[in-house]
């Protein structure tokens, strides 16, 4: 392997998989990405142009990929719409690129035989009790519960079916949710460091007893070039780090972490379907492929993170007002 497409890689989790490929291999990135309200070309900045090309495009451009495919030994497939918010909203650009997009996407693939890996997320299995001792596994029953959730696991299916159908060479990782930096401020963590930077109380969706199960992005970028190196063709890895928090206990730390009253912060009207609670087990990534998460603790990895906004306003500013806007109609 010497050149992977990126898509989606001006998002969160790809632009810090690009700068991880780039530090961590020798191999060079080239991203593509439509640069929609969530593509950010600032993330990108700094890494060297011989090594990372840019190209701004949108996965369902089956014209343009049979430009770029035949150039590329792999593709890591990111770009999707995330935010379950929206997709309550406004479901429609979440049909369009998670599953007309992926399905472009694995249709090229299958054209040029280009190794595929496909990343997705814990929340196509829906959501488990507070106090089930079971977690997620590779072989847990779909049962999605948002239009983003079900998108995605639509094209977790087809991305499946084009493996046994058709012998396409994928791979498919689930992971929980991540944090660090350049997620979107919309998202929930940046979302209460920056409102307490702007002298705003955090907000926390209904009683905040909801459980996600923290990785840092960095573990979810080493867990997926662990997958495209060593990955069994055909298989689905579960990647979690074991950083089961309630909403509320994450709203406290920021907040503790910045410096204010730990409960000076307000309940707003509950999110719609909410799930409760996301847990995964990741036995098979770690004992088939030998994979480790490397930021066990989470506190130090919210304090980096708040750090790294207060240090990179700039970069945030101009995403606030809006994805704030979109808030304020649903009294969020
Ligand atoms: P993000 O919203 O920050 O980034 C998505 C990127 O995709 C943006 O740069 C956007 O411009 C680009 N994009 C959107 N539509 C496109 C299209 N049609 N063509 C080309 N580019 C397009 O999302 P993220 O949080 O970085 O998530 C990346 C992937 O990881 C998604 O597939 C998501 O389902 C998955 N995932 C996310 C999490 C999480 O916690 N955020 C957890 C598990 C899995
Ligand atoms: P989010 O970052 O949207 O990720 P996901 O819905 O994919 O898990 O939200 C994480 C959790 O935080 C989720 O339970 C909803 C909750 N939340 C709040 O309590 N307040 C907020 O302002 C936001 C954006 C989310």
């Amino acid at each position: 392997m010497n050149t992977i497409l990126v898509t989606g890689g001006a998002g969160f989790i790809g632009s810090n998989f690009v700068h991880y490929l780039i530090r961590e291999t020798d191999l060079n990135a080239v991203v593509l990405d439509k640069l929609t309200y969530a593509g950010n070309l600032a993330s990108l900045k700094g890494l060297p142009s011989n090594r990372m090309t840019f190209m701004q495009g949108d996965i369902a451009d089956a014209t343009l990929l049979d430009d770029l495919l035949p150039k590329v030994d792999a593709v890591v497939h990111y770009a999707a719409e995330s935010h379950n918010d929206n997709s309550l909203h406004d479901p429609r650009p979440f049909v369009d690129t998670n599953l007309i997009g992926t399905y472009t996407l694995i249709e090229a693939a299958r054209k040029y035989d280009v190794r595929f890996h496909h990343i997705s997320t814990d929340e196509v299995y829906g959501d488990l009790e507070l106090d089930d001792p079971q977690r997620f596994t590779e072989t847990t029953p779909y049962n999605p519960s948002s239009p983003y959730s079900s998108t995605k696991a639509g094209s977790d299916l087809l991305v499946r079916a084009w493996v046994r159908s058709f012998g396409l060479r994928a791979t498919i990782s689930n992971c929980s949710n991540n944090y660090g930096p350049y997620q979107h401020v919309e998202k929930f963590i940046p979302r209460q460091i920056t409102n307490v930077m702007d002298s705003v109380r955090p907000r926390l969706y209904g009683q905040g007893l909801n459980v996600r199960d923290w990785i840092h992005a960095n573990d979810h970028s080493s867990a997926v070039l662990t997958i495209l190196e060593r990955g069994q063709l055909g298989e689905t890895y579960l990647i979690g780090a074991d950083g089961e928090q309630n909403n509320k206990t994450v709203i406290e730390s920021i907040l503790e972490i910045m410096g204010e009253p730990a409960e000076a912060y307000d309940h707003v009207v509950d999110r719609p379907g909410h799930d409760l609670r996301y847990a995964i087990d990741s036995t098979k990534l770690r004992t088939d492929l030998g994979w480790l998460p490397q930021y066990s603790d989470f506190r130090a990895g919210l304090e980096a993170t708040v750090q790294w906004y207060r240090d990179n306003e700039p970069w945030w500013r101009p995403q606030k007002a809006a994805a704030e806007a979109k808030y304020q109609m649903t009294g969020q």
